[in-house]
């Protein structure tokens, strides 16, 4: 018996290959997964959005956070993590804050192949930097501009309308450590973005009101953001307090409300 044992285990040491070589991802498989994120990836995925809800037109649209450039760009240092990062740790970072989801190895196929497709767009001419919208919101102002030019489609109480547009508030949408949690970052896509169906209608002032009344609303957390910005160098539309910037002395931003969160952005090799 012993014996059988010893030879099915060389037998299956012959057999199997060795250790993984890494291959090129595939763009194709790449950008379905970042069309339909939460349907192939759904342990991954902990809220409604896919990656293109924000990076429109599969990451070409020039005012919505283009990923044109983006290989090229990366590693680099950024000051929200405080080093040089990847950029499979920059596609995490977006999985664990904007999909408010759990981050994936980054060895695994489902990476190589998203940053596969994300090469292929250095090939089409960079995008003009798009002027940032900082100006005070005014979220009282702000509920009204919603209503309005936001709620047919994603819905009166931010819950996103079915096969018209996900959530911008609550449970389904992006978390509180997001980058579309920063009120200029919001009110800038928006400007350039929103409507849907009439992007460049918003004044600067509107998107900024409409930008502040989102953000006011409850969104889950972020387990880990106080360790953001670790060299006390937050920008100034932060969306939370940061031990560094209080270590700096820096005044705080008030609060805001939270829903617990769903899945942990932990990444699963740890
Ligand atoms: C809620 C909106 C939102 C979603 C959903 C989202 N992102 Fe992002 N992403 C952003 C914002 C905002 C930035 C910051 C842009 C900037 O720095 O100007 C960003 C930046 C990036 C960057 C860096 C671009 C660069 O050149 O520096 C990459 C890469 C990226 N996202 C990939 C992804 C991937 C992959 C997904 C899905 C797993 C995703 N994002 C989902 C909002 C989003
Ligand atoms: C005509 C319908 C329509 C209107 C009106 C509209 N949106 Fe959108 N919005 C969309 C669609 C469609 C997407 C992209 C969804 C996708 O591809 O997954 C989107 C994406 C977004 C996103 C990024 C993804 C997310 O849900 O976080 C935000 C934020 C957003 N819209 C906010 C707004 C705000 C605020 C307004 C009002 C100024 C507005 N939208 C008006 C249809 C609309």
């Amino acid at each position: 018996m012993l014996a059988l044992l010893r030879v099915t285990v060389m037998l299956i040491a012959i057999v199997s290959p060795g250790p993984a070589v890494a291959q090129p991802g595939n763009a194709t498989r790449g950008l379905a997964l970042l069309t339909n994120f939460r349907d192939s990836l759904p342990a991954n995925s902990g809220n409604a959005l896919r990656c293109v809800s924000c990076h429109l037109e599969n990451g070409t649209r020039g005012r919505a956070m283009p990923w044109t450039g983006s290989s090229s760009r990366y590693p680099r240092f950024r000051s929200r993590p405080g080093y040089d990062e990847t950029i499979e740790q920059r596609i995490n970072e977006c999985v664990a804050r904007s999909l408010a989801g759990r981050m994936l190895r980054e060895d695994s196929r489902e990476m190589r192949d998203m940053v596969a497709y994300i090469a292929t767009l250095d090939a089409l001419p960079r995008a003009d930097r798009v002027d940032t919208v900082k100006l005070v919101g005014s979220a009282p102002r702000g509920r009204s501009g919603y209503a309005k030019s936001c709620a047919r489609c994603h819905g009166d109480a931010g819950q996103g309308l079915r096969a018209v547009a996900p959530a911008v508030w609550g449970g389904g949408s992006f978390s509180i450590g997001a980058g579309m949690a920063r009120q200029y970052t919001l009110a800038t896509f928006l400007k350039h973005n929103m409507p849907f169906d009439g992007s460049d209608t918003l004044s600067a002032q509107r998107a900024a009101d409409i930008a502040a009344y989102v953000l006011s609303r409850a969104r889950q957390d972020h387990p880990g953001k106080e360790r953001d910005w670790p060299r006390g160098d937050p920008p100034a539309d932060v969306a939370y307090a940061t031990t560094a910037a209080r270590r700096a002395g820096k005044p705080m931003p008030p609060p805001r409300p939270l829903l617990r969160r769903r899945v942990s952005p932990d990444s699963l090799t740890q």
